[in-house]
């Protein structure tokens, strides 16, 4: 039975989640394990413990931090039972005449080999006992060889990570270097990662997730995906609208929206600004002061909110962003609150710097290949909305072949009525522009014709990215560079419901022919 009366709001304390210790370190790796388990937390005071799914039983999993090209080894271990306790539905590919529990990890925005990056295919189940049908590693490898950023890993098997994420598993990876250090921001007890979830519950405790779409559609399968959903509760590193006393000073804050499909629109009900200094692939080169911000499912920001004028208030971070509807100002229109209780510990020396870094842009003198990429609506036999790029279902041969090394410009041309989160793994990009067209002029003639300018992206969206979000009837332009592994990778919506059934696709980096050539004259 579905939880009726909302929870209280800012009863509970924030969770600061917890860092992972490693296994061993030397000069030259540093190895790690993490098993997923079963287990029961605890989200808000009047619930009872709710079962869940977490890397080493924790919800948010633990975060890893590590620095700038620190080899990392991380054996991925699945401990789960054998049944999904979330409803699935078995007409998705892969699902049918395989385990139900199956699992694979992806580092998200990490600059990862292709054997180590998680490919929806190269899932395993409990002890590797069966694999997927691609090449299954035991242990993986993260270079770390990128700027200093928030990344976070996230289960990633294919047909059903909506529900593996759903059910726990994803956590924070922080990567760190000299250049951000330098820099004198809140640090210590005074930055704090946030991770921000929906989630809705039953009387039990235990998480509810639909079993099909409301209203149902007859002749559909049971239980069926469903075409979007979002939770009725915020939580905030696995809390339900916790509270955080803080001090009348400097915080920063790395925020990662790891809902489903929700997306947020923060805000300060105090009218302060936040100043953004970074998004998901690390800082700006100047902050960015704004009064609200947009987080679909799976952008980070990193922000600073200076308390130091507030003391004794409670302000309350809040949502204007509903889910097909207004948002309720008494449930989901509040992600958590701060109170500014504590004394001042120690005097803030911490700045908001001016200059922050330099933006390792594309580089735009030699661009290869633009590609045209269609975000399309269709529907299932059964009727069921079925969502597709470029009209190609996941199984089908890839078609995005980038050499390795060129530069690339992807076109998202969102032809349906909903906005989608496009992320491309491997890289960090560049967006170049937004421009709106005529949806029901497409729709009855499949032309494009434009309805507005040419728009820059938002001054907070103009760091490197890896996800960024494509508004209905419009026209996003990506740049980024292909380097520096080939192999096979993936691309695809982050609205898991979306990308479960059947918004991703395979890309594949190749070699340079002449690369190939010179290996072969060589080998002669
Ligand atoms: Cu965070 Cu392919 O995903
Ligand atoms: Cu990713
Ligand atoms: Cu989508």
């Amino acid at each position: 039975m579905r939880l009726e009366r909302p929870l209280e709001k800012f009863v509970d304390a924030l969770p600061i989640l917890e860092t992972l210790k490693p296994i061993r370190k030397t000069k030259k790796k540093t190895y790690y394990e993490v098993t997923m388990k079963e287990f029961r937390q605890k989200l808000h005071r009047d619930l009872r413990p709710t079962r869940l799914w977490g890397y080493e039983s924790m919800f948010p999993g633990p975060t890893f931090e590590v620095r700038r090209d620190e080899l990392v080894e991380v054996m991925w271990k699945n401990d789960l039972p054998a049944s999904h306790f979330l409803p699935l539905d078995q007409t998705l590919h892969n699902v049918e005449g395989n385990p139900e529990t199956r699992t694979v990890v992806h580092l998200h925005g990490g600059e990862t080999p292709p054997h180590s990056d998680g490919h929806p295919d190269a899932w395993f189940t409990k002890d590797f006992k069966e694999t997927g049908p691609e090449f299954t590693r035991k242990v993986y490898q993260y270079p770390n060889h990128q700027r200093a950023s928030l990344l976070w890993y996230h289960d990633h098997a294919v047909g059903i990570t909506r529900l593996n994420v759903y059910a726990g598993l994803a956590g924070l990876y922080l990567i760190r270097d000299e250049k951000e250090e330098r820099l004198n921001l809140p640090k210590g007890d005074y930055e704090i990662p946030l991770v921000i979830q929906d989630r809705s519950f039953n009387e039990d405790g235990s998480l509810f997730y639909p079993d099909q779409p409301d209203p149902p559609i007859p002749n559909a399968p049971y239980p069926s995906v469903v075409p979007f959903f979002c939770g009725d509760t915020i939580l905030v590193n696995g809390k339900v609208w916790p509270y955080l006393e803080v001090e009348p000073r400097k915080y920063r804050f790395r925020i990662l929206n790891a809902s489903n499909t929700r997306n947020f629109t923060l805000s300060l009900d105090s009218g302060q600004p936040f100043y953004q200094i970074g998004s998901d692939g690390g800082l700006f080169s100047k902050p960015v002061k704004v009064e609200s911000i947009d987080m679909h499912p799976a952008e980070r920001v990193d922000i600073i909110v200076d308390f130091s004028r507030y003391k004794g208030e409670e302000i309350i971070l809040k949502n204007g962003s509903g889910c097909g509807g207004p948002v309720d100002p008494e449930t989901d229109g509040n992600v958590m609150q701060f109170r500014v209780k504590r004394t001042l510990d120690t005097p803030d020396t911490s700045i908001i710097p001016k200059q922050l870094d330099d933006l390792p842009l594309p580089p735009k003198d030699a661009i290869q290949t633009v590609r045209n990429l269609k975000l399309i609506g269709s529907q299932d036999e059964f009727g069921r909305p079925l969502l597709l790029l470029d009209n190609q279902m996941w199984d089908d041969p890839v078609t995005e072949k980038p050499r390795v090394g060129d530069t690339e410009i992807w076109v998202f041309v969102n032809t349906t009525a909903f906005a989608h989160p496009m992320h491309v793994h491997l890289v960090q990009f560049q967006v170049l522009s937004h421009q709106a067209f005529d949806l029901d002029h497409y729709n009855e003639t499949g032309n494009i014709v434009f309805t507005g300018p040419v728009m820059a992206p938002a001054p907070n969206n103009r760091g490197l990215k890896d996800t960024i979000t494509v508004p209905p009837g419009s026209v996003t332009k990506i740049i980024a560079k292909f380097s520096p592994y080939t192999g096979t990778y993936v691309w695809h919506c982050h609205i898991l419901e979306h990308e479960d059934y059947d918004m991703m696709r395979p890309f594949e980096v190749v070699q340079k022919k002449q690369i190939r050539k010179r290996k072969n004259e060589q080998n002669e």
